[in-house]
């Protein structure tokens, strides 16, 4: 297994240009089973989920050609709506989306049950919901979910929770079904937006996306398009907090500042120098940050997504801070490794309570999810002597060429197999 080393204390510095959306690359991809002509889709993310699902796409049936690391032409005029148990399937949440398209196109869908982030129990009943409200019959036998519909027709769907997944799946069934659906309550996430341009890119009818309504007025057919992806609003927050982190002076550029103003405020309210220009963001520090109250919630609220990196920010902060994760139900994992580190963190139910520390100190750590792995990195950037991190897949699953990339802002951080001692031993004779 592959494990990360970081030398902390350096300040990172430099330029840094963020990758498309993850979370918008997945439902844009699903999104082209709905289709039966190729498709061009730019600013593709080159990450690990990305390649599960296009890889899962094939075993479906797609043709997907690799224009470049970013480029990919996808052609779904194969594709079989029985997405039988594929083992790429079960690896990623975002394989669910295929239920929303495969109906949508084809009036059934069968496809195994999503895997993804431990971060807490992650429900489909709201995506069944509308479902169902369209007029398919859903049915979970055997790990996979089997829908089916005589015709699909527009309804009236009030989501009991802001659902990212559920507002995505359910503009897929509905983009091709007779009449107008509303779906009240919508995710109002940049990705959630993004989705929805894109179908409309292909002739679909969507208006009210990153709004509270979402209307659709289902289209007989829908056409080819080439469509480019917008930033990664999270791997961007990552940088930011990175930045501010080790007390240094960061431009993290393609980006859209408006997407990250709930982390700019957050920033600026504990005293980090943040910068908006046109499509960048300048990120700058040099003390320590204050305390702060944060409690994250759908969008524009704070993401829950940069949950664990505004912790890893807030244990070397002045005074004390209490964190409320108000998304997921099971997100503070990571808090026993920065505890091994030196800081000083109490859980106590959805609620962490940080008392600013000094300094932390490296150590061995292992990364449960996503982003409590980038969050591990940033102690560990942070943090005097060395720190391993170890099961990286999760942060390979969502951020490009992560290492490289903090390397070129002057991080100290290298890419090793846990088992090799000897390339160990040589980094820290190299660095300490
Ligand atoms: C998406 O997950 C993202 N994943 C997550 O990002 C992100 O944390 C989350 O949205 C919130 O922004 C992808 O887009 C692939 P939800 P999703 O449906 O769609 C409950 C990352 O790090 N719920 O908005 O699964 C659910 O349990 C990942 O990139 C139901 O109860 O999130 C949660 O408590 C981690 N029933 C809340 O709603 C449902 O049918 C929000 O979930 C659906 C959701």
């Amino acid at each position: 297994m592959d494990q990360y080393v970081i030398k902390g204390g350096i300040p990172l510095r430099g330029e840094v240009s963020i990758s498309g959306a993850k979370n918008s690359a997945l439902g844009i991809i699903a999104a082209t089973a709905l289709l039966d002509e190729p498709v061009t889709i730019t600013n593709v993310p080159e990450i690990r989920d990305i390649e599960v699902l296009l890889r899962a796409m094939e075993g479906i049936g797609a043709r997907i050609d690799r224009k470049d690391a970013h480029t990919v032409r996808i052609n779904a005029k194969g594709v079989s709506p029985l997405a039988l148990d594929n083992e790429y399937l079960r690896k990623i949440r975002g394989s669910y989306y295929l239920i929303g398209a495969l109906l949508g196109r084809f009036k059934k869908a069968q496809v195994v049950l999503p895997g993804g982030c431990d971060i807490g129990p992650r429900p489909i009943d709201q995506h069944i919901k509308g479902f169902e409200k369209l007029g398919a019959v859903v049915e979970i036998k055997h790990g996979m979910v089997m829908a089916e519909a005589k015709a699909l027709c527009g309804n009236h769907i009030y989501l009991d929770m802001a659902s990212v997944g559920a507002t995505i799946n359910i503009m897929l069934a509905a983009v091709l079904a007779e009449g107008q659906t509303i779906i009240e309550n919508t995710a109002k996430e940049p990705h959630v937006v993004d989705v929805a341009n894109f179908l409309n890119s292909m002739g679909a009818n969507i208006k009210g996306a990153g709004t509270d309504v979402i209307r659709i007025t289902g289209v007989d057919k829908l056409h080819s398009t080439t469509y480019s992806i917008i930033p990664d609003q999270i791997e961007a927050g990552t940088f930011m907090i990175a930045a501010a982190a080790t007390k240094g002076d960061v431009v993290i550029k393609n980006v859209i500042p408006k997407h990250l103003e709930a982390i700019t405020a957050k920033l600026v309210e504990i005293g980090v120098g943040v910068e908006e220009l046109d499509d960048a963001v300048r990120v700058y520090s040099n003390e320590r940050c204050g305390n702060t109250h944060i409690k994250t919630l759908p969008y524009p609220g704070f993401p829950t997504d940069m949950q664990a990196q505004m912790v890893a920010l807030l244990v070397l902060s002045n005074g004390t801070s209490v964190i409320t994760e108000g998304i997921f139900e099971n997100r503070f994992k990571y808090v026993d490794e920065l505890i091994r580190m030196g800081a000083s963190i109490k859980v106590e139910g959805n609620t962490a309570v940080v008392d600013g520390v000094e300094g932390l100190t490296g150590a061995m750590l292992s990364a449960s999810d996503l982003r409590a792995g980038a969050a591990l990195v940033i102690a560990g950037l942070t943090a005097e002597g060395i720190t391993t991190v170890e099961n990286i897949e999760f942060i390979e699953r969502g951020y490009e060429r992560f290492e490289d990339k903090i390397g070129k802002l002057g991080g100290i951080i290298k890419k090793m197999d846990s088992e090799d001692e000897r390339a160990l031993r040589k980094f820290r004779l190299k660095v300490c």
